[in-house]
């Protein structure tokens, strides 16, 4: 079973290896062990967190 972990006020974590599928159809994948999946939309390398949560707006 996957373990899917919210970060509150950051990230979803997920274990990896993962693939993503973009709204436009494109893949994104990662083969770290565990990844994280921006939440809140200001990551630079969307749909990874970059910590750009930790930044206030
Ligand atoms: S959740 Fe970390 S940059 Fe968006």
């Amino acid at each position: 079973m996957t373990h899917v972990r919210l970060v509150k006020n950051g990230p979803l974590m997920i274990s990896g290896p993962v693939e993503v599928e973009m709204p436009d159809g494109d893949i994104v994948e990662s083969d770290r062990v565990m990844v994280a999946l921006c939440m809140c939309r200001r990551s630079k390398t969307y749909p990874f967190c970059d910590t750009s949560h930790r930044k206030r707006s």
